[in-house]
């Protein structure tokens, strides 16, 4: 069994992202530029946000971070958005979700320019990458750090069925359309689990790749898991442990220690999709750059 280590990843990553940056700078005299806005003080999502800076500036990048008062009117935040949109210096624009609930969160992710969207998440984007047509698309960045590692691990993908637990559309709807697409790192006969599913269990046992984004702590157990299959497990969920100092500890939505010493590979939480987000969204930052200044 192989645990999948995205935190090694990540940094290998990083690291060819930071050369990719200094090698354009060289060439152009500029480097890429990234806006997150963040609307209230939700503390995860500050957390998420000082992240997505750091790792930015860390590779050379330019970050800026808008932190606006929760009661920001909507209007106001699609005006910031449209000033960014046109700020030739600004080639990737977040908006970190969630929003306070006066702010309409399709309204705003309509709002950014689909070449600023490095987040993936405009319809535009969205739309080409159900097309196939991902040379023309930013894909989330939590689905595309899977692909990432799938692709690093050497994990063999055509014609394998892979089950995607959960539908939301950030992680669950990009991921099922990723891996149908005729790729070589994908090429998957593809299954959706979702909550009116019928008898979840009978259907992740088929699945020679699982992928589990249900938001439910330790949801997918040992007799869900076809011997074999390859876990990739995308939760993040707080459990109460009172032999840790802060009271909680992190786990995923696969019982790790139940499922690991069946599977071939799995992703441990935390370490595994986690620290791909960000270098995700810092590739996507690059590649806007790119894009714009037709490199
Ligand atoms: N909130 C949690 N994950 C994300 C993400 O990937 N992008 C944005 N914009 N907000 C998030």
């Amino acid at each position: 069994m192989v645990i999948i280590d995205g935190k090694k990843v990540s940094v290998d990553l990083q690291q060819e992202l930071k050369a990719g940056v200094e090698h354009d700078r060289a060439k152009t005299g500029k480097v890429p530029g990234l806006v997150v806005i963040i609307v209230g003080q939700d503390p995860a999502s500050q957390v998420y946000v000082r992240n997505k800076a750091k790792t930015c500036k860390e590779i050379g990048m330019n970050s800026t971070v808008i932190e606006l008062p929760a009661e920001t009117p909507q209007q106001e935040l699609l005006e910031r958005i449209e000033e960014l949109n046109a700020d030739p210096d600004v080639h990737g624009i977040l908006v970190q979700q969630p929003l306070p609930r006066h702010i309409d969160e399709m309204a705003v992710t309509l709002a950014i320019d689909p070449k600023k969207d490095v987040d993936g998440f405009h319809p535009v984007n969205v739309g080409n990458l159900v097309l196939g047509h991902l040379d023309q698309c930013y894909i989330s960045c939590t689905p595309y750090g899977i692909l990432e590692l799938l692709g690093r691990y050497g994990i063999e993908t055509k014609g394998k069925h892979c089950v995607v637990v959960g539908r939301s559309n950030i992680v669950g709807k990009p991921m099922a359309n990723l891996m149908l697409q005729k790729l070589e790192a994908t090429n998957c006969t593809v299954t959706v689990c979702h909550s009116a599913s019928k008898d979840i269990p009978s259907l992740t046992r088929q699945a020679d790749i699982l992928i589990a984004a249900i938001g439910k702590a330790r949801f997918i157990t040992a007799d869900m898991v076809k011997p074999g299959a390859v876990v990739i497990d995308v939760g993040i969920n707080r459990i109460e442990d009172s032999s840790t100092k802060s009271g909680f500890r992190l786990v995923g939505d696969v019982d790790f220690d139940q499922v690991s010493p069946i599977s071939s590979a799995i992703t441990p939480v935390p370490g595994g999709v986690g620290p791909m987000t960000i270098a995700m969204l810092l590739k996507n930052t690059l590649q806007s750059f790119r894009r714009s200044s037709g490199l």
